[in-house]
């Protein structure tokens, strides 16, 4: 199997094809939540135009009349095939799928699946912050395993919060979150089958948010949880949402190992009710047809990545980060500024740009925010001159 990763596709960059002026007609989350001077750099939401052939697909099924209930199994194998020629990996069963409205009620309709009411769910903080509110509103328990130097899963302390949450013979599942939201941590091949053998020395269950998966930087390779030996039994959730910008068409995909076909065979029938028809039309359509415009999408965010290290190290070099390696975030490490444990209120307040605060993500968070790089390079670089402006 040959990995084709990040092929020049010879597309123009999405991230530069749209105006400020269009982008405040949009009517999403990012454009809505602050009035028209805030500049909104926060939830992940991308400013690009829809993949042609995403459009086609819907404009097609529309001009149709194709708006009735989903059938078939088109988005795993749209997926599978993604899964094979991107990251080598030919383990993705379609028959050991199952859609799901989103990845969110995805993690929790596996959760429920291995674990009970009252148990704990490991995750690696900061972390992704409805890991925490979705968790905790299905009553389960969230037990913290910090990430450690470089921001990289740390095993041993993953292992005695393994110890932590299994005590007394409970239930446990590990939350894992690859690759990581807001660090875009890629978790090697190495570092996922030592987990894979913590988890089973303590018989904690892993399920596994994949949703940044197809979004790695050039150069770095995302490894499948359930690829990866002793995987097998893990549970985990992929979804074309965040990689086309397609959170408003709803549908995610649910993928067991091997050994936990018989777990996600549990999983109630009305759950797969959730997704839209035309949700899973655009997902498979970006998934099967929509790699060109990937590429020139992660050819971009590469620029970008540098663009805002540049740009700190210029207007504010007191902050520090680590280029991700992979989502299109970035997680800066505010501390040496001196704006307390929430600097991304300051930045909004003073410099009207909208960052997410690290506080949410939970411990490690304080001091931190969260940047969203899929921008033009114009808006990225008017955002940190904001950011620079707050504290002058
Ligand atoms: C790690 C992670 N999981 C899940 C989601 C949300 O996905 P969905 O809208 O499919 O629930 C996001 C959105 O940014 C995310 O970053």
């Amino acid at each position: 199997m040959t990995r084709i990763p990040h092929e020049k596709s010879g597309e123009p960059n999405p991230l530069r094809a749209l105006t400020l002026d269009r982008l405040r007609r949009r009517t999403s989350m990012k454009w809505r939540t602050y009035p028209d001077d805030v500049l909104p750099l926060w939830v992940a939401e991308m400013d690009v135009p829809q993949a042609e052939p995403v459009v086609r697909a819907l404009t097609d099924a529309l001009a149709l009349g194709d708006t009735g209930y989903p059938a078939g199994t088109g988005y795993a194998e749209a997926l599978a095939a993604f899964a094979e020629k991107r990251w080598g990996w030919d383990g993705l069963a379609v028959e050991r799928t199952a859609i799901v409205p989103d990845v969110m009620l995805g993690v929790v309709e596996m959760l429920k699946l291995v674990t009970g009411p009252g148990d704990p769910v490991v995750v690696n903080s900061p972390v992704y912050p409805p890991f925490y509110q979705f968790v905790e509103h299905m009553d389960r328990q969230v037990v913290e395993a910090p990430l450690g130097d470089g921001l990289r899963i740390d095993l041993d302390t993953l292992e005695e919060s393994f110890r932590r949450a299994t005590r007394g013979g409970r239930r446990a599942a590990f939350l894992l979150c690859s690759p990581h939201n807001p660090t875009g941590t890629v978790h090697t091949a190495a570092e996922l089958t030592a987990v894979a053998a913590l988890a089973d020395r303590h018989g904690v269950r892993v399920v596994v948010d994949e949703i940044h998966a197809p979004i790695t930087a050039v150069g770095i390779d995302f490894v499948p949880y359930l690829s990866v030996t002793g995987g097998e039994n893990g549970l985990s959730l992929m979804s074309a949402s965040k990689a086309w910008n397609l959170a408003g068409l709803k549908a995610a995909l649910a993928i067991a190992g091997p050994d936990s076909a018989a777990d996600l065979a549990r999983m109630p029938e009305e759950v797969s009710h959730g997704p839209s028809h035309l949700g899973i039309i655009a997902h498979s359509a970006a998934l099967r047809d929509g790699t060109d415009w990937l590429d020139a999408l992660l050819a971009g965010l590469d620029d970008n990545r540098r663009l805002l290290a540049d740009l700190l190290a210029e207007h504010l070099p007191a902050i520090t980060h680590r280029p991700a390696e992979a989502t299109y975030l970035a997680w800066l490490d505010c501390r040496a500024l001196g704006l307390g444990d929430d600097p991304a209120e300051v930045f909004l307040r003073r410099g009207r740009v909208a960052l997410n605060s690290g506080i949410p993500f939970g411990t490690g968070g304080a001091g931190h925010v969260r940047i969203n790089l899929a921008t033009s390079p114009e808006l990225l670089t008017e955002g940190v001159r904001r950011m620079a402006a707050a504290l002058d």
